[in-house]
This record gives C-alpha cells, structure tokens and sequence, in this order.
C-alpha cells in the first residue's frame, strides 16, 4: 500500500481522492475477491491499471496481448477500456485464478472480447509470430476455444476434424496486427516477450511491463533485498539497462504502482 512513494500516507491519498472514486464498481469486485486469495499482492495495483486504462483509450487499442492473467484485475480493465470487437489474447498457465474473477467479468459483459489460453506465454507468442489464427463459431465457449488451442499444438493435420465443427485454421499476417500488450508474469522472461512483443505489436503501439521497479528493490543494495525478491531483481535491473538502449521503442518509466514501463515501437 505505501508504493513506490515510500510515503503511506501520499500513496493511501492518490488512491482515495482519485483512483478508487472513478474505479469502475467490477474492478473494485475482484479486488474484493482477490482479497481473500493467499497471492492478492499479485494484482495489478489500481493506480497502473488507471493510467493503462487511459492509455488504451488514447491508443483506440481494439487488438491487445495480456502474459499474466492471474485472477484478471488488469484483464477486466483491457476489456473495459477497449471497443465492444476487442480481441484480447490473455495468456496464463493457471486457469483456476482467471476463474475466480470470471464470473464478474461475465456479469461487466465484456468475456465476448477474451480468448484466454491456458499456457505459458512464450509458446503462444511464437505460435502467434508463425501466423496461425484461430476462427471459431461464437457459440463454442472459452474452455473450447482453449482446448482448440492445445489441441492444434498436437494435431496440426486434423484439419477435416476441426472443418466439421466449423473451426478453420486461417493464415494470416499477425505481425504488426496488435495495438497494445501488458506483461505482467514471469520476470525472467521480459527481454524474451519484448522481442517477440515488438514484431507483433504495430508500430506506434505500446508494449507495457509491470513492475519495473521492482518494489524500489532496484536502488537497494542487494545485501538489503529479502532473499526471495533477489532473483526477479536481478532480472528486471538487467531489463531496465537493456530496454533503455534499445533503439526500436521509446521508453517512459511511471513510478505508478509497482513501476511500469511503457515501450512505444518506433520502428
Ligand atoms: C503478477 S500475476 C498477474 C496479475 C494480473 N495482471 C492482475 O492484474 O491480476 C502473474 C501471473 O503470471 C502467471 N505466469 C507465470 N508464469 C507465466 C508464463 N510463463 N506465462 C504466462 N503467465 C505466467 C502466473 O500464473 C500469474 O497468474
């Protein structure tokens, strides 16, 4: 709750007087929810989803990539700042946390705009960069359209199978096709997923990691650091250096929340 402001008392006011008056009331459900979940400081903090919120709108951001899902605070907020034909590619291995804020995402009316893929991000990204589509009639559900995915990793000569149930596999040109994406998981991977990111995100579209500044863990010397915040540490302080010389984006750090990069592709 103190942040990054190392300040109680300025963090509890940024969030009272302009965070939580204008957090839509779905929002505020799963934070409600994930409350009570034994890994809630995993949630996105309100403050980094407002500012993504607004970065969405100014982008018109219709197509969007989320690694991380957990119990979908920043999910629910990709779908509700984005266009009702959204498509939002949301990507985690644990499918029990994204169903614990399901149902309120359901009730917001916004699910329509989700394809959730139970699976490390990594595999999903480079399915994504050899231009594999899914299309499937709307009335198959998300566990479906998951299966779809899993299922196609296996059998990609299944075709007449899959043409049967109205499913097609099209070709189609993912690179430079998405407006935004957020990275909110595995830290050892952020240089990895910024790569990929960067082919599949257009140019002008932004590419946003959380937790760049690694609870201010960054300016500790790492005989301060708790040992189990040490590895992630390291990590992020080698993405940060990295990410600041790479000349393909423009970067902002925002000491919102837990620190948030935001990479802008220029080229
Ligand atoms: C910090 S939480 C995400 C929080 C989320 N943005 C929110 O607002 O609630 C990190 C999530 O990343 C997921 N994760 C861990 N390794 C992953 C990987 N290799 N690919 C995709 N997701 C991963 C975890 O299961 C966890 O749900």
């Amino acid at each position: 709750m103190m942040g990054l402001l190392q300040s109680f008392e300025l963090a509890k006011y940024i969030l009272e007087n302009n965070v939580y008056p204008r957090e839509p009331s779905s929002l505020k459900e799963i934070r409600d929810v994930t409350a009570n979940h034994p890994a809630y400081f995993m949630s996105t903090a309100p403050d980094t989803a407002q500012l993504m919120g607004m970065l969405l709108k100014l982008l018109n951001a219709k197509n969007t990539i989320e690694i991380g899902v957990y119990t979908g605070y920043s999910l629910l907020l990709t779908a509700l700042s984005t266009p009702h034909d959204a498509m939002i590619i949301a990507i985690d291995p644990d499918r029990g946390a994204y169903e614990i804020g399901l149902p309120i995402i359901q009730k917001a009316g916004v699910e329509h705009k989700i394809n959730f893929i139970e699976s490390q991000a990594l595999p999903v990204l480079d399915k994504l960069l050899q231009n594999l589509s899914i299309k499937y009639p709307s009335f198959f559900n998300l566990h479906f359209s998951s299966f779809v995915w899993h299922f196609f990793n296996f059998s990609q000569s299944n075709s007449s199978f899959f043409f049967f149930l109205g499913i097609s596999f099209k070709q189609k040109e993912n690179e430079g096709s998405f407006d935004f994406a957020f990275v909110d998981a595995d830290k050892d991977n952020y240089l990895n997923y910024h790569e990929r990111l960067l082919k599949l995100v257009k140019v002008g579209g932004l590419i946003v990691f959380d937790n760049t500044l690694w609870g201010g863990t960054v300016v500790q010397p790492e005989e301060a650091v708790p040992g189990k915040r040490k590895e992630a540490r390291r990590w992020i302080m080698e993405f940060n250096k990295w990410i600041s010389t790479d000349e393909r984006v423009e970067i902002c750090v925002a000491p919102v929340g837990d620190g948030i990069t935001i990479c802008r592709r220029i080229c």
